[in-house]
């Protein structure tokens, strides 16, 4: 019996309310058992990389229709990453949370998950693993490149790079208004190996789409075709009752670890691999980043790390190429939504642009994984992504200046008397889960003016919050405990030296034990923790973990499967 059917079979009032209602044209058959897909569709207008999903969701349509189902839209919560403040991060969780209980609210057999901006692919994933009905994703796509005076323009990073330009007075104000309309060419979610183009490919890896489907670009016709396809391949999964939970094992999450550094992917996913990992009860730890991904080798050169945008990475053999470089690192028992192992799907795929996709022998970087750093500073761990930041900075010692929130970096980071060298190290507090609240993606932050006039192109940044996976640098992230949450971070001092040691996965201020541990948090990092009082936000701040183990709130880490025990009549 369906789980649909428990709404739908029998004669009483209630099956019969259950039907009526949702008649408006369906065919008389549909309450005959025939599978009911949900389509969880994150498409608005105020989600821009997403606004295309309805077309989108109407392809996955006439695949359901043709494979015997019967597919119903459901508008979902929608994190447009550029518009919501002050951070999308803020409501993953509230997305993920609504989303799961929609699924299970309602008399569905199987759900399609229509994602691409940053945070909605993970949290209908945290959705699907937490209700464990038959569910495949369609990734939205990248937008194809645009150009400026005659150079590709890659979303995001180029505006990072194009505004530190305006602050060093090399480029005009003028010009660089001239470029905004030139970023934005297609639909699509950005374009460059940031947290959507990353997790898009992750969740392919991870077993959660058709194989082949992610990094098609959104304007490709092939998506289209591929969303057809998956609406077959969803009645499929639930005629065989093949769940997210079978599909997404620990050997998938390696799997997506390894294909996380040979793409060079965004740091943001490993916050959303272990809440999505949490969510199944995988076990999944941040370690297993550095154990598993470090010494994989970069293969893609893509924006930020490299020169190239998603458009190329598809054209030169795509997301199967890569893996099929790196395929020996591969679990070959992790299954995709087929039913059958990731790897059989590479095949003897080829690589067409070798400037691109490197093969094995011709890395662009020997070690390019995700590197887990402890220390007197981070106790709990602490991430940076090697591929984006400087060489000569991954072993530094430097003075620390410190900022107690992204205001008072705001303040100050301008003022040419700020006591500020190239040597020095940036540190920016109040940015954690709890502090900000909700973990922005400041940790890039700026560099000082007059070290920009000097030539200085990256220094040593330390934080708790999160970095945009289209922006790079040596960048110390994730660090954890949060000052908000008592970690030492808020008891540094400016003048303090801190110790990075990347080779050596540490990160230390240079006091002794008993000095850091008899020292108070500085006040002005305590004052710039507001605790909201009511709302999503306070429910969040009084609940959400840390970066460390994915940031979910406690309560929503697990399942609960997708049974409702109660009549709604
Ligand atoms: Fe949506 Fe970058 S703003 S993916």
């Amino acid at each position: 019996m369906r789980r649909s059917s428990q709404w739908y079979a029998g004669t009483d009032r209630n099956a019969y309310i259950h039907r009526a209602w949702m008649r408006r044209g369906l065919p008389a058959d549909a309450f005959d058992g025939r599978p009911h897909i949900a389509i969880a569709n994150t498409a608005s207008d105020l989600t821009p990389c997403n606004m295309h999903l309805d077309e989108v969701a109407e392809h996955v349509k006439r695949g359901v229709w043709e494979a015997g189902g019967v597919p119903l839209n459901l508008p979902v919560v929608s994190l447009g990453e550029t518009q919501v403040r002050p951070t999308a991060m803020l409501w993953r969780n509230m997305a993920a949370m609504a989303t799961e209980e929609m699924l299970r609210a309602n008399p569905i057999d199987g759900v399609v998950l229509l994602g691409g901006c940053d945070k909605t692919i993970p949290a209908l994933l945290m959705a699907a693993a937490s209700v464990d009905l038959p569910a495949v994703v369609v990734p939205g796509g990248p937008m194809l490149t645009g150009h400026f005076r005659g150079s590709p323009l890659g979303c995001g990073t180029d505006v990072w790079a194009l505004s530190e330009e305006v602050r060093a007075g090399t480029l005009t104000e003028a010009e660089f208004l001239r470029s905004e309309s030139s970023m934005i060419r297609s639909k699509g979610h950005c374009n460059t190996m940031g947290t959507a183009s990353t997790m898009g490919l992750l969740a392919e890896v991870l077993g959660m789409t058709l194989p082949g489907l992610a990094g098609i670009p959104a304007a490709d016709s092939r998506l289209l075709a591929g969303a057809h396809e998956t609406g077959g391949l969803v009645v499929d999964l639930v005629k065989r009752g093949r769940r997210p939970s079978q599909v997404m094992t620990r050997g998938s999450f390696l799997n997506a670890i390894v294909a996380l550094a040979a793409l060079g992917g965004s740091t943001n996913a490993v916050i959303h691999l272990l809440a999505i990992a949490g969510r199944l009860g995988v076990d999944l730890d941040q370690d297993d980043f550095d154990r598993t991904g470090s010494g994989v080798p970069l293969l893609v050169d893509l924006q930020p790390a490299g020169r190239f945008l998603m458009d190329d990475l598809y054209r030169a053999g795509g997301l199967h190429a890569v893996l099929r470089q790196v395929h020996d690192l591969l679990d070959p028992e992790a299954i995709t939504v087929t039913g059958r192992p990731l790897v059989d799907s590479l095949g003897d795929v080829r690589i067409h642009d070798a400037e691109v996709i490197r093969p094995r022998p011709r890395p662009l970087r020997d070690h390019a994984g995700i590197a887990v750093l402890y220390g007197n500073l981070a106790p709990d761990g602490a991430v940076i992504k090697p591929a984006a930041a400087s060489p000569h900075l991954l072993k530094h010692r430097g003075p620390a200046v410190v900022f107690d929130s992204v205001e008072d970096l705001h303040a100050r980071l301008d003022d040419p008397d700020l006591d500020v060298t190239p040597d020095s190290v940036l540190i920016l507090r109040g940015c954690g889960p709890k502090g900000y609240p909700g973990m922005p993606e400041v940790s890039n932050l700026p560099l000082p003016p007059k070290l920009l006039a000097q030539g200085v192109r990256d220094m040593v940044r330390i934080c708790d919050g999160r970095m945009s996976g289209t922006a790079y640098g040596t960048v110390v992230l994730h660090v954890a405990p949060e000052a908000a949450a008592g970690g030492p971070l808020a008891k540094v001092r400016t003048g303090d030296m801190i110790i990075l040691d990347v080779p050596g996965r540490r990160l230390d201020v240079e006091l002794p034990d008993e000095e850091l541990a008899a020292r108070q948090p500085a006040p002005a990092a305590v004052r710039a923790f507001a605790r909201p009082s009511r709302g999503w936000q306070r429910l969040y701040v009084e609940t959400v973990r840390q970066a460390n183990t994915g940031a979910d709130l406690d309560f929503l880490i697990g399942s609960s499967g997708d049974h409702v025990p109660r009549e709604s009549h």
